[in-house]
């Protein structure tokens, strides 16, 4: 059992959050990871809206908390996405990749909790000063859309300045990682690409083989998806994939329409040498399918374990 201030204010067993991962979580793997002790999220972005939202949080059985992720630059597009989203009554709304100042209040109101991932220094105290519940220091060692700064040096600036609870991601992958972050100062862990390959993901069989196979460490962190389909991503918020022939191609050449339709055609046949497959560099870790409530319990039972082996080999004291 580990159970840190998060456990408590959170009421969940332990402090293992399943990070809200476009085209990846929706409210099968909420519930899964909720049932291993953990807390799921839904991820809501550009390719999904309030109906989809409404239909994935009914399958979350009633009475089990669940979190719902936003992007904030999308939220500003399509403001009336919030009002959607509160009414599925998550426990915890993410707003990542921009400001949440303008909607602290409001989720307060409806009595939920508000979170957000940092990538600097100043974005963890600024987002204190708003009023969040909760920090996550998120490490550009994270899939999907990240920033340019390692989760360490981040998390270990923040630790001490952050009065809510503060959470770590990025590259957290084993029980060993899990640990750490916790033995560092984080208060909970928010973990994505660990569960890219669950039974309860809702990626493709094609890209769940590719990350399978993937037994490395190596991604590139890229604007180059987003520039290929005009998706109006912050530059400052580049995106960790895993490198394949369409990145091979154009990584280092101006696009043309060549790219664009090779792109198109990659993601409508889903296939991960032409789509992008975003994972974080923890994706050797992950090499087969397994439960997200296994996953769970593997990466907190085995951090405990972890941490008794560990204390039998340090002598502390005077
Ligand atoms: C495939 C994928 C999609 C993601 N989509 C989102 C998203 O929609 N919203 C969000 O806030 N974060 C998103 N993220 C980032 C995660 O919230 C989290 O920061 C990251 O997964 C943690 O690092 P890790 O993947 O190394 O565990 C995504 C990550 C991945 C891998």
């Amino acid at each position: 059992m580990i159970a840190t201030r998060l456990t408590h204010e959170w009421t969940v067993r332990y402090p293992l959050v399943c990070a809200p991962m476009l085209g990846v979580s929706g409210g099968k793997l909420a519930a899964a990871v909720h049932r291993g002790g953990g807390l799921g999220f839904i991820a809501v972005g550009p390719i999904n809206d309030g109906d989809w939202l409404a239909h994935e949080a009914q399958t979350v059985p009633t009475g089990t908390p669940f979190g719902v992720g936003l992007i904030a630059w999308d939220l500003l597009r399509r403001p009336e996405l919030l009002d959607q989203v509160i009414r599925v009554q998550p426990s915890v709304i993410s707003i990542s990749f921009g400001s949440v100042a303008p909607y602290v209040k409001k989720i307060h109101e409806h009595g939920i909790r508000i979170v957000t991932q940092v990538n600097t220094v100043d974005e963890g105290l600024k987002a204190q000063d708003e009023g969040v519940d909760a920090v996550v220091v998120q490490g550009c060692e994270a899939g999907g859309h990240t920033g340019r700064a390692p989760l360490w040096p981040v998390l270990q600036a923040l630790v001490g300045q952050i009065e809510v609870p503060l959470l770590a991601a990025g590259g957290i992958a084993t029980p060993q990682g899990v640990a750490a972050a916790l033995m560092g100062g984080a208060d909970g862990v928010w973990v994505g690409t660990r569960f890219m390959a669950s039974y309860e993901s809702l990626l493709p069989e094609s890209v769940i083989h590719r990350i399978c196979q993937a037994g490395t460490t190596t991604t590139i962190l890229t604007s180059l998806f987003d520039n290929a389909l005009n998706v109006p991503w912050p530059a400052r918020y580049p995106g960790r994939v895993l490198p394949n022939i369409f990145t091979d191609q154009w990584l280092n050449r101006p696009l043309t329409d060549q790219a664009s339709t090779q792109l198109q055609e990659g993601i409508t046949n889903k296939d991960p040498e032409l789509m992008p497959v975003y994972a974080g560099m923890g994706v050797g870790f992950v090499t087969h399918r397994e439960r997200a409530a296994d996953i769970v319990r593997d990466l907190m039972e085995g951090a405990c374990t972890w941490w008794k082996t560990r204390q039998t080999l340090f002598t502390v004291g005077e």
